[in-house]
C-alpha cells in the first residue's frame, strides 16, 4: 500500500525513566498540549496512578475551561490503573481509534 491509501496508525511518544522527578510528567504535558494546539488529536495515558501528575493537570485544564466558558485544545486523557501489558495494550488500542 502506498502512503495515500494506508490507514495512518497513531504515533506513540513514551516518556519513561525509572527515576522519579526527572521531568517525565512535565515534558508529557507540554508535548501533549503543544500537539493539540497544532491540531493533532492527542491521547494521553498517565502510567503513574499514584501521582497522576499528567492526569491531574489535564483535569484542571478541563475545569478551567468550564469555569471560564472557554475552549482550549486539550488531549483526551486516561490514567492506567492496571498492571499487565495486555491491559495497557487494550487501552492504547482503544484510545488510538480517535488519535493521531
Ligand atoms: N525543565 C524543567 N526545569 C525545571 N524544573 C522542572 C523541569 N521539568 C520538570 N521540572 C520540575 O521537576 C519536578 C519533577 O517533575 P515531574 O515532571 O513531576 O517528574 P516525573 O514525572 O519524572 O516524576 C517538578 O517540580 C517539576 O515542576
Ligand atoms: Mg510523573
Amino acid at each position: 500500500m502506498d502512503m495515500m491509501t494506508r490507514k495512518a496508525s497513531p504515533h506513540h511518544i513514551v516518556f519513561a525513566n525509572e527515576k522519579g522527578g526527572t521531568g517525565k510528567s512535565t515534558s508529557a504535558v507540554h508535548v501533549a498540549v503543544a500537539l493539540s494546539y497544532l491540531g493533532f488529536r492527542v491521547g494521553a495515558i498517565d502510567l503513574d496512578p499514584r501521582q497522576r501528575t499528567l492526569h491531574r493537570y489535564l483535569e484542571n485544564r478541563v475545569a478551567t475551561q468550564q469555569r471560564r466558558s472557554i475552549t482550549l485544545p486539550t488531549p483526551n486523557f486516561e490514567v492506567f490503573q492496571d498492571d499487565t501489558q495486555a491491559r495497557l495494550e487494550q487501552m492504547v488500542t482503544k484510545m488510538s481509534q480517535d488519535c493521531d
